[in-house]
Formats: C-alpha cells, sequence, structure tokens
C-alpha cells in the first residue's frame, strides 16, 4: 500500500526539473491531503517567489510536463496556482489489494532499526497507583507498541521507586508500630500507612533523622531492614502486575528494573564522574553543576550525586540508569514518558550525561513529557471527597459504566460476553481519552464524552471495527476475504481508500513525533469514511456478485486497519457491541 505522497514525490522532482532546471528539481513539491481534491501540492507558490514569476504560471508549467499517468485521473490548477490532484480508481485498487495481502498491512519496517528504551510508569512503591500514573503508562505502552511494530528493539524499563528516603520513614514507622505487624501489610492499608508515615517524618525531625539514617543502613544492606523492604517491594510489585494486566498494558515482572538494582553500580559513577572533573563539594555534598542551569537568583543549579550523608538519591540511580543503557544494553534511543514536573531533573541528567561522555551519538535521550489530569472543575483530579483518585477503581467504574451503555445498544449480547465487551470499551474509552488529546497539555477527565459512541472516542471506532465484523457474522463468510478483488468506483470507497493508505505514515510518524493523538485522528478518519461507506454502497445486497465481493473485502481490510491501529494504542476491538 503505497503512500501515495511518496510516490508522487519523484514525478514531480522530474517535473520540476524539466520545467525550471536542475537548481530546482529538489523543491519540496509540499504536497498533502486536499480540501478540494485528493491531494494538493502548494510547491508553485513558494518556487514563484525565487523565480519571480506569476504562481498560477509556474503550476501551469509543472503540470504541463507532469507525468503521473497511471496514479492520477485528474490534474487541475486553481486559485493563486494550488496543484490539485485526484488518484485513479484502479492505482488505489492497486494499493488496497496489495495491502489486503499483506499481514502488516503493506507497512514496512523500518531500514534503520533501533534499539530504543522507553522508561515508562514507574510507580512508587508503597503507594497506591492514581491516575497522574496513567498516563505515563498508556502513552509509553503506545509508544512501545508502534516502535515495535515498525521494527525497533524495544526495552521496556519500569523504573519502580524502591529506594530513597520515603524508604527510610515507611521502615522506621512499620517498625514502631511492631515488626510483625508489616506480616498482613496490604497495599490498602499501606497507602495508608504511607500518609502516616508522611505525616511523622514533617512533624518530628527526630523521626525524620532516624528515616534518613534507616535509609543509610538501607544502603549498607543492613539484613534486618533488608527483609522489612522487601516485603513492601514485593507486595506493591504482585499489586501492580494486577493493575497492568486489568488495564491490558504490556508491561511484565520482567520490565520492572527498580531504583534499587543499580545500587552496587552508584558508587562507580560518582567515582567517574570525580575522575572526569564533573562534580564538586558543596556543603558537604557532591554536586555535579551541569552548564545552563541556574537557581532563581541566578546561581549554578546543582545536581546532588551524593549527600551530605554519604547517601545516593534519584539523580546518582538515574545517571547510573543512562549509563547502563547506553553501555550496556546498548540503547540509541532512550524515552523518558515522566510528567512535566520533572522536566529539569531529567534535563540536568542528560547534560551530565553528555558531559560525562556517555550521551553522545547516535544514542540521544528525549523527555516524553505529558501534562495533568484535569476534574470537571478544571483543577487536579480527585474524588468527590477530594482525595486521590485510585487508578484501579477509575477502571472498575469504566467498565460498569460501559456495561450500562452496551445494554441499551445490544441487547442480544449474553451476559458473559457484555461482560467481556464493557471491559474492552471501558478501558479502552479511558486510553483513548488520555492518547487522543495533545500529550503536552491537561486534559479534563469526562465520562460522558469518552463513552460516548459518536465523536472522536474509542466506543465510535471500536463500533466501527464491529460494524465491519457484523457484516461477516450475519452471512457466515470468513472475514479474511483471501485473495477478493477490491475495485474502488463510488465516492465513498474512494474516500475510504484514501483513508486507509494513510495507515503506516501515520503510524511512522507517532514513532518520530512522539505524539499518540496522531493515531486516533488517523482512525477516527478511518471510521468516519467506513462509517459512510456502509451507509452508501450496499455490501449484501450489492448490485451484482462483484461488486459484493469487492465491498466485502474492503470492510475486511478496513476492519483490520482498524483492529491493527487501535492495537497500536493497546485498545481492544470487540468483534460485535
Ligand atoms: N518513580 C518516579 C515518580 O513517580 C518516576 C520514575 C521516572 N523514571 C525515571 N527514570 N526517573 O515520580
Amino acid at each position: 500500500m503505497a503512500d501515495p505522497i511518496v510516490t508522487l514525490a519523484p514525478r514531480f522532482e522530474a517535473a520540476l526539473r524539466q520545467a525550471f532546471g536542475e537548481e530546482h528539481a529538489k523543491a519540496d513539491p509540499a504536497l498533502r491531503r486536499g480540501a478540494h481534491a485528493d491531494l494538493q501540492a502548494d510547491v508553485a507558490l513558494g518556487l514563484a517567489k525565487k523565480l519571480q514569476k506569476k504562481p498560477r504560471e509556474v503550476a501551469d508549467a509543472i503540470v504541463a510536463v507532469l507525468d503521473v499517468k497511471g496514479i492520477v485521473d485528474k490534474v487541475e490548477v486553481a486559485g493563486p496556482g494550488f496543484i490539485n490532484l485526484s488518484l485513479s480508481n484502479e492505482w488505489l485498487s492497486a494499493q488496497l489489494a496489495e495491502a489486503a495481502a499483506d499481514p502488516r498491512l503493506s507497512v514496512p519496517t523500518t531500514s534503520s532499526p533501533e534499539t530504543v528504551v522507553v522508561d515508562y510508569s514507574g510507580p512508587n512503591v508503597a503507594k497506591e497507583m492514581h491516575v497522574g500514573h496513567i498516563r505515563s503508562t498508556v502513552i509509553g505502552d503506545t509508544l512501545v507498541r508502534t516502535l515495535e511494530f515498525l521494527g525497533h528493539t524495544v526495552i521496556r524499563q519500569n523504573h519502580l521507586g524502591d529506594w530513597g528516603t520515603p524508604f527510610g520513614m515507611l521502615i522506621e514507622h512499620l517498625i514502631d508500630l511492631g515488626q510483625d505487624k508489616s506480616e498482613t501489610v496490604t497495599v490498602k492499608d499501606l497507602d495508608a500507612f504511607y500518609k502516616e508515615a508522611r505525616t511523622k517524618f514533617d512533624a518530628d525531625p527526630a523521626f525524620a533523622d532516624r528515616a534518613r539514617k534507616r535509609v543509610v543502613s538501607l544502603q549498607a544492606g543492613d539484613a534486618d531492614t533488608l527483609v522489612l523492604w522487601k516485603r513492601l517491594v514485593d507486595e506493591s510489585k504482585r499489586y501492580f502486575g494486577e493493575v497492568y494486566e486489568k488495564l491490558g498494558v504490556t508491561l511484565t515482572e520482567k520490565d520492572f528494573c527498580a531504583e534499587s538494582h543499580y545500587n552496587p553500580l552508584l558508587a562507580g559513577v560518582v567515582t567517574e564522574l570525580e575522575g572526569k572533573g564533573l562534580v564538586t563539594e558543596s556543603d558537604g555534598a557532591l554536586c555535579a553543576f551541569p552548564a545552563g542551569f541556574k537557581t532563581k537568583e541566578g546561581e549554578p543549579l546543582p545536581l546532588i550525586v551524593r549527600k551530605q550523608d554519604g547517601g545516593y538519591g534519584y539523580a546518582t540511580t538515574d545517571l547510573t540508569a543512562i549509563r547502563e543503557r547506553i553501555q550496556t544494553r546498548k540503547a540509541t534511543r532512550i524515552l523518558y514518558v515522566v510528567g512535566t514536573p520533572q522536566q529539569q531533573h531529567l534535563q540536568m541528567v542528560f547534560a551530565v550525561a553528555r558531559d560525562a561522555g556517555w550521551l553522545v551519538p547516535p544514542a540521544r535521550a528525549e523527555h516524553v513529557n505529558f501534562g495533568s489530569i484535569l476534574g470537571p472543575d478544571k483543577k487536579m483530579f480527585k474524588t468527590r471527597a477530594g482525595g486521590t483518585v485510585k487508578l484501579i477503581d477509575l477502571l472498575d467504574e469504566a467498565t460498569s459504566r460501559a456495561s450500562a451503555i452496551i445494554k441499551e445498544k445490544d441487547s442480544d449480547l449474553d451476559d458473559a460476553t457484555r461482560d467481556v465487551v464493557a471491559r474492552q470499551v471501558g478501558i479502552g474509552a479511558i486510553k483513548y481519552a488520555d492518547l487522543s488529546s495533545d500529550r503536552v497539555k491537561d486534559y479534563v477527565f469526562d465520562w460522558s464524552r469518552m463513552l460516548a459512541f459518536d465523536g472522536n472516542t474509542a466506543p465510535y471506532v471500536q463500533y466501527a471495527h464491529a460494524r465491519s465484523q457484523n457484516i461477516f457474522r450475519k452471512e457466515g463468510i470468513d472475514s479474511a476475504m483471501k485473495g477478493a478483488a477490491i475495485v474502488v468506483r463510488e465516492p465513498a470507497e474512494h474516500a475510504l481508500a484514501m483513508e486507509l493508505l494513510n495507515f503506516g505514515a501515520t503510524a511512522r510518524s507517532v514513532a518520530d513525533t512522539l505524539q499518540p493523538h496522531r493515531m486516533c485522528t488517523y482512525l477516527y478518519g478511518v471510521a468516519s469514511a467506513f462509517t459512510t461507506f456502509y451507509e452508501k454502497c450496499p455490501v449484501l445486497k450489492a448490485e451484482d456478485e462483484a461488486t459484493k465481493t469487492s465491498r466485502l473485502a474492503l470492510a475486511s481490510l478496513a476492519g483490520r486497519v482498524l483492529a491493527r491501529g487501535l492495537d497500536l494504542l493497546g485498545i481492544e476491538a470487540p468483534q460485535r457491541m
């Protein structure tokens, strides 16, 4: 399934060469989807200035020599000098046939595969996962799926927060309560437990001091401390695994690479930084001062690599992690799917890693930041009582809301099937609402909008897919439609074909720009075009057998593109709903 823009580019180059000579042959044809035709080329407008000619004249000169036989049916110069192109139905039919025959839907794997580390989710031990974690988890998982689909080697890294000052206070609090209490600890208790420990830490300097010392003995590998610590870590990991399964993300146990994993390497990293002259002592702590980072007062901003008490913190762990990711794991691209508030921390880590000679081309690191989820009042999303909304509660509520909606739509579904579909639609709606909004912006969490069956939502796209499958189920036909010819004829077929052709380009643009909403916008377009096709072009009641077969094959292909696209977003495509 060739991308028409890619296919036409060399044709324009040849025409430009012929019309205006070698020096203008490489001018960008500026081809894009058009409002009045399939495609529009704006090259004449830019070129006219350079040639000091009228844009329309330039456009006419290009069109006079443009050879697009077999691809384009109609070429027209419009407005000030746009070149409008309508693709031929024969060419579109041939592209669809190729895609239909290919399990990858004609999306090639990349010619420059990379090893990409994607650092995402990263919840903290002994803390409930809240809605803020959903964004990192859902965005990260989409990037992972898309990069893998395009042929990259992806290393998932769940940088679990299992170390640092909070652990000191949690363990001290556990000790205050009597150690045996720890055996009955569950995560639900731990959330309250965390808050109690935090309150003590903030209010009681002696407790805070004990907590800090406890961190040091944890770092020194004190056996008693480790037993308590491990109990908390294991319980949390088990719980996070449950959430991931419910959410349908591809993170598993083997992707946990917790902060503690780096402990044996921290001292060596600090020694290396010292050897390279990148750290200096400041108030008893060892700090790096990467160029360009300043405090509010304009003083150099420190990145603490070793604290006053000899302990190591979040920054040292991240420095060690980036070194390992590049040197041991051989990653050339590292994506940090982490909220915007950690921007400065990560940029400082990247800067020190560059200074240390670890983060050097071809290796590069990108902070894939994201905005917050807001409540209907446009403030931070909270429960009615003002508490943080737990992710797991949200997932359950989504499923039960979806179940009620589906009950109204398709009463034929038996209870067991409806439960499955409700989960697919409910979880899909939450994920899609997150992915379809501009990543770096905040968005408002709105149940009725995300579960609506019209608009740019998961249920709308899922419903279009289910409709495509309906045709086959009703007739008892194999939906694969192997080898059946697709003949594009009607305008609605033509429009659907135009959408389907863009799948590969969309996946590539998600991987390049790290903006999952591009895939959502794309799928919304395919679903809309499919819905129009479904309403305008009778399939089972088509005028003749060949047309029926062709439309079945087109429906089958559209269904496959919708399902595969949803899968790249980590969203399931129910057969019916
Ligand atoms: N645990 C951290 C938090 O909740 C997120 C970890 C992000 N990854 C990283 N390499 N720092 O804020």
